[in-house]
């Protein structure tokens, strides 16, 4: 029996092999390659010690994941794979619409037509939109203000009809705050294709040298310092959350919707001082206008993952940084060669 990891090249899906081939699961990765390279699955395959089936397809395409599921025994999907560009889901909202929700509903009729009925999908905590109160709980309502988020929701309503129409399905969906950190070996992280969109990695290629100055979006949020407060979660926990979920999937009788955050909210000026600790470099910034789009403080209430899948975050938002440091400065051009 196997699992299938589509996405599995990307940031969080290459984590997250490493942890289940730890656990001793056989793992498939499928991946278009659309935002990842094959070197992120051959250092994966360094730090495990063996090879990897791999197969490059995509989940829109029928017959690439067919000759997948007719090829191997699989038993449960975790389903990373999917477009996650905020800025661009609004330029090319089909193209997120397609990729995403077709690419998704493609992958489950395939796994039903071969019987296989688990799947642990990422979903993420941009569904609560701007929540009125914090900690954010599973059951707060959900929105959605652009396509990228507005396909997780769809995505997340089309499992729960999937499975009111078949109970047998085991249906987990992992809503994941802010990820980042890698690997403690530094050899896989974060790769963004070229200007990241997110804190994290933008402070980390500023620290090296690739960029100049962060430009921190805003310090007139009603926060503690005025800029804006994330739940920062490190990769290596969120990784093990889907350890815990898979192993715990079979007993499952209803669509599980799971938070995985740390419970911890930081700033950006938080964010940025740990990481020149962290790291030892400055990280010079230049307070701009707000992004369109943010909100001022988004956290977890972690506790029902607790609960349900007796897991909880354990890395502190130092070792967070000093992980993203060690893959930046040891990459400084992530995965491609050195230029
Ligand atoms: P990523 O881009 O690094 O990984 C996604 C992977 O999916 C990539 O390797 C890409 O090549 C692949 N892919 C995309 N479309 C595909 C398709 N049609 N067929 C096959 N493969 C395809 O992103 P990530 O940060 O690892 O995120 C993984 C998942 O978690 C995504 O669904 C994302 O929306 C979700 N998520 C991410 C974050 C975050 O901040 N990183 C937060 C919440 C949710
Ligand atoms: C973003 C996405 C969200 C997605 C999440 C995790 C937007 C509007 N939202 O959320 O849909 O689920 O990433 O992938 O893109 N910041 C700066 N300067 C920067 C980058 C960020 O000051 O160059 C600030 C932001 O204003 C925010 C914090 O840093 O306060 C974190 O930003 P980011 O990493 O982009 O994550 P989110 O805003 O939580």
């Amino acid at each position: 029996m196997a699992i299938l990891v589509t996405g599995g090249a990307g940031y969080i899906g290459s984590h997250t092999v490493i942890l289940l081939k730890e656990m001793g699961q056989d793992i498939i990765i499928f991946d278009n390659l659309s935002n990842a390279s094959k070197e992120a699955i051959l250092r994966v395959e360094r730090i495990v010690g063996e090879s990897i089936p791999f197969v490059q397809g995509d989940i829109r395409n029928k017959d690439d994941l067919s000759s997948v599921f007719e090829q191997y025994d699989i038993d449960a999907v975790i389903h990373f794979a999917g477009l996650k560009a905020v800025g661009e889901s609004v330029s090319k909202p089909l193209k997120y619409y397609d990729n995403n929700i077709v690419g998704t509903i493609t992958l489950c009729e395939v796994m039903a037509k071969y019987q296989c009925k688990s799947i642990v999908f990422s979903s993420s905590a941009t569904v609560y939109g701007d929540p009125e109160t914090t900690p954010i709980k599973e059951d707060f309502p959900t929105s959605a203000t652009n396509p990228y988020g507005r396909s997780k929701l769809f995505i997340e309503e089309i499992l729960r009809d999937i499975y009111v129409s078949d109970t047998s399905w085991k249906i987990v969906l992992l809503r994941y705050f802010n990820p980042v950190g890698a690997h403690p070996s530094g050899t896989i992280g974060e790769d963004p294709l070229g200007l990241p969109n997110n804190l994290m990695p933008y402070i980390a290629q500023t620290a090296v040298g690739k960029l100049k100055t962060l430009n921190i979006f805003g310090d007139d949020y009603d926060t503690m310092d005025g800029t804006g407060v994330r739940d920062y979660i490190h990769v290596m926990d969120l990784a093990m959350g889907h350890v815990k979920a898979i192993e715990k999937i079979a007993q499952f009788t209803e669509v599980m919707t799971i938070n995985l955050g740390t419970g911890n909210g930081y700033s950006v000026l938080e964010m940025v001082k740990n990481f020149e600790k962290a790291s030892g470099k400055k990280v010079p910034y230049t307070i701009v206008p707000r992004r369109a789009g943010d909100i001022a403080t988004c956290y977890a209430d972690p506790s029902y993952a607790k609960e349900i899948l007796d897991w909880e975050a354990k890395k502190d938002v130092y070792t967070m940084c000093k992980d993203s440091w060690r893959w930046q400065s040891n990459n400084p051009n992530g995965y491609k060669e050195d230029v």
